[in-house]
């Protein structure tokens, strides 16, 4: 039996921005995990359990763009198991190997939490290490990225990046990974609307905003770049104080975007009631998450006060 698992994530500073090339922040949150159990199976071929989302099912009898069948199929053609990427596995040859996969996750789908790349980056390590085909840090990420380009678009990357490698990272499109360090911990508070909401339809409608006035858009983003920046540098130094500030700013420029939703304002807007030093929404809105910037002693307080306002659930994390 061989076991893989992978953290959420959230966004500190910086989504949608990040797609057009500007720096974002992102954390993982071990809090909540993808887990993936592989075992050799004495039946013909590769049967898939992912109870959380009631499926099981041979993986032949999946639509090849199906997220789960899309990872293995791509991961048996790169471990040359298989002669093409999305081809079903003739079941009568011996040589393809009889697998029973269970995944399971804490991470609410599209809830901006990560969950997507989470279990795609779980399936292909526990994959990789099943079928003894070693894969590095930045081929995994790779592998996740193109999985994460199969679902979401025009993704930049972030997501499948900060759970791949499970540190802080400031992300830039195409630049080298850089993991930032945290001087002094902080905490944060995280707030789910408990709405689904796909990340491939807000990138898409940002993209429009910007198809129509590219001027305009470009230096939104550039805004939202710079709050990353100097978000990135008070995180460095310690000086976390004035990061409730910036996030406020990121989530009016979120708001100006149109991807924040009457829910995500009411659960920002309650954190700060409840003595939030700053909050925004987190991934790419019009549901999913929200963060805090949280004192630790009011952290108890500001989950309260997201549950009342409607939060279906929230989690406390410490960035360290
Ligand atoms: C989603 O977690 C973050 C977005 O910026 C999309 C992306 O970067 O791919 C909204």
């Amino acid at each position: 039996m061989t076991t893989a698992s992978a953290p959420g994530k959230i966004i500190l500073f910086g989504e949608h921005a990040v797609v057009y090339g500007r720096p974002a922040l992102a954390i993982p949150v071990t809090q909540v995990h993808a887990d993936v159990e592989i075992r050799d199976s004495d039946s013909t071929g590769i049967l898939i359990h992912a109870p959380g989302i009631r499926l099981h099912a041979d993986l032949n009898s999946l639509p090849s763009d199906h997220p789960v069948a899309a990872v293995v199929h791509n991961f048996l053609f790169l471990s040359r198991v298989s002669p093409s990427p999305l081809t079903p596995l003739p079941k009568s040859e011996g040589k393809f190997p009889n697998l029973n996969i269970t995944i399971s996750s804490t991470i609410p789908v599209a809830s901006g939490l990560g969950s997507g790349a989470a279990v795609t980056v779980a399936l292909v390590r526990a994959l990789s290490a099943h079928l003894n085909h070693p894969m590095k840090d930045e081929e995994v990420n790779a592998f996740a990225y193109d999985i994460e380009k199969l679902h979401h678009g025009t993704p930049s990357g972030i997501d499948n990046t900060v759970v791949t490698y499970a540190k802080p990272v400031c992300f830039i499109k195409t630049q080298p990974i850089e993991v930032f360090n945290v001087h002094k911990p902080f905490t944060i508070v995280i707030g789910d609307t408990g709405i689904s909401a796909p990340t491939k339809e807000s990138v898409a409608d940002v993209r429009k905003l910007w198809e129509a006035d590219q001027e305009k858009w470009e230096s939104v983003f550039d805004e939202v770049g710079e709050i990353a920046k100097q978000a990135k540098e008070r995180i460095e130094t310690g000086d976390w104080k004035l990061l409730g500030g910036l996030m406020d700013q990121n989530h009016a420029l979120l708001q100006e975007m149109t991807v924040s939703s009457p829910e995500l304002d009411a659960l920002v807007e309650a954190a700060r009631k409840a003595g939030a030093a700053g909050a925004k929404l987190s991934g790419g809105g019009r549901g999913g998450s929200m963060i805090a910037l949280a004192q630790p002693e009011k952290a108890d307080d500001i989950s309260s006060a997201l549950i009342s306002a409607g939060a279906k659930n929230t989690i406390v994390t410490q960035v360290s």
